[in-house]
C-alpha cells in the first residue's frame, strides 16, 4: 500500500492518478487546506479503482501512526507542505513547523513501522540563482526564502536518515515548472485566490477571470527580457514519481533527480504557445520584476532518464492545450464540490 502525503492536491492527484493505473494501492493524507477532496472522486472515476482518502494533517503524529497500523503501508510519496514563496517570506515559523516537523513527524512513524522507502518531493527553487545552466543535480544550491530553504533543510535531513540507516531507500525529486493537467480535464491546477503561479494566471485570463496578465519584469538578460523557467507536464511529473518508486522498491540509497523537459521557455512565449492552442487572446502589461524572481532557470534532466528509466515527453503545446482544457470545463474550479464530496469519500 503506498501512502500519498498531499495526494488531493494537484500534483499528488495527479500521481494517485497514475498509480492506480498502474495498479497499487493507495492511501492519502491530506488537511485540504490547499487541495480539494472532489479530485479524488474524480480520479476514482477516471481509473475506475478506488483509493483510500483520511483527512489530517502530518503534525498529528496519531493520525499517522493510525494509518500505518490500519493500511499496511510499504512506502511513502511525500509532497504535504506549504509552498508559496511570498507567502513563507511573511510567515516563516508557519512554513518551518509545518514543512520540517510535518516531515518529522511522518519520517518517525515510517522508522517505529519499518517502512523505509520515500519519495520527496523537492523543488529547483534550492538552486537559488544558478552559477550556470542547464541545471544538472551536483549544481551548487542556496535557497533564497523560507519555502526553498525548508525543501533545502529536509533534503539534509534526510542526507543524515540515510546515514543513519544505510537501510532507506530515499529518492529527492526536484520538481521544476509543474504545468497542465490531465487530458481528461476533469483534474487539474485550483490555487486558491489569486493564483501566484503564471498558467493558472493565464487561464484565469483567457476564461475572463482578470482582464489581463501581469508580466514581471521584461529587462532580465534572457531570450526577450522575461523570466525564463523549465515548463513540465505534471502528467510527466507524475509519471517521474511512479518511476522512483518501481526502480528503487527493494534497494536502498538516496538519490536526487531534476524532475525538468531540459527546455526553458519565457513568460511571452509560454503566453504565445497558449494563444496558439486555446485560440484565446492574452492580453498582458509588463510590470516591475517580482522581488525573489530569477532571470532564468532549466534542468539537465539526463540522471533520471539514464538511473530512472524517465524522460519528460509532452511538449509544451501539450502543457497549453491541458491548461486550457481543465480551465475550460471547470472556470471555477473545484469549488461547490468540497463538502459534498468529503462526506462520499
Ligand atoms: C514563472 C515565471 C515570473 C506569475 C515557483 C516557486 C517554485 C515552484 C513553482 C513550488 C516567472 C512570471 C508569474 C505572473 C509573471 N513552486 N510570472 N506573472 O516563480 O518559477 O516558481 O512556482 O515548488 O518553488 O518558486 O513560478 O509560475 O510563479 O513564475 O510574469 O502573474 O512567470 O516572474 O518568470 P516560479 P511562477
Amino acid at each position: 500500500m503506498i501512502l500519498v502525503t498531499g495526494g488531493a492536491g494537484y500534483i499528488g492527484s495527479h500521481i494517485c492518478l497514475e498509480l492506480l493505473e498502474r495498479n497499487h494501492e493507495v492511501v492519502v493524507i491530506d488537511n485540504l487546506y490547499n487541495s480539494h477532496p472532489e479530485s479524488l472522486l474524480r480520479v476514482q472515476e477516471l481509473t475506475g479503482k478506488t483509493l483510500t482518502f483520511v483527512e489530517g494533517d502530518l503534525l498529528d503524529q496519531d493520525l499517522i501512526r493510525k494509518v500505518f497500523e490500519d493500511y499496511g503501508i510499504t512506502a511513502v510519496i511525500h509532497l504535504a507542505g506549504l509552498k508559496a514563496v511570498g507567502e513563507s517570506v511573511s510567515m516563516p515559523l508557519t512554513y518551518y513547523h509545518n514543512n520540517i516537523t510535518g516531515t518529522l513527524m511522518l519520517c518517525e512513524v515510517m522508522k517505529e513501522f519499518g517502512v523505509k522507502q520515500l519519495i520527496f518531493s523537492s523543488s529547483a527553487t534550492v538552486y537559488g540563482t544558478p552559477d550556470s545552466l542547464p541545471l544538472t543535480e551536483s549544481a551548487s544550491v542556496g535557497a533564497a526564502n523560507p519555502y526553498g530553504r525548508t525543501k533545502l533543510m529536509l533534503e539534509e535531513i534526510l542526507q543524515d536518515v540515510y546515514v543513519s540507516d544505510e537501510a532507506w531507500s530515499i529518492s529527492v525529486l526536484r520538481y521544476f515548472n509543474p504545468i497542465g493537467s490531465h487530458s481528461s480535464g476533469r483534474i487539474g491546477e485550483d490555487p486558491a485566490g489569486i493564483p501566484n503561479n503564471l498558467m493558472p494566471y493565464i487561464t484565469k485570463v483567457a476564461v475572463g477571470h482578470f482582464p489581463d496578465l501581469k508580466v514581471f519584469g521584461d529587462d532580465y538578460p534572457t531570450v526577450d527580457g522575461t523570466g525564463v523557467r523549465d515548463y513540465i507536464h505534471v502528467v510527466d511529473l507524475a509519471r517521474g514519481h511512479v518511476h522512483a518508486l518501481e526502480k528503487t522498491a527493494g534497494e536502498t540509497g538516496i538519490e536526487t533527480y531534476n524532475l525538468g523537459t531540459g527546455e526553458g521557455y519565457s513568460v511571452l512565449q509560454l503566453v504565445q504557445a497558449f494563444e496558439k492552442a486555446s485560440g484565446r487572446k492574452v492580453p498582458y502589461e509588463i510590470q516591475d520584476r517580482r522581488p525573489g524572481d530569477i532571470a532564468e532557470c532549466f534542468a539537465d534532466p539526463a540522471k533520471a532518464h539514464l538511473k530512472l528509466g524517465w524522460q519528460a515527453e509532452k511538449t509544451i503545446d501539450d502543457m497549453c492545450v491541458d491548461s486550457w482544457n481543465w480551465r475550460k470545463q471547470n472556470p471555477e474550479g473545484y469549488t461547490g464540490e468540497k463538502n459534498a464530496s468529503k462526506q462520499e469519500l
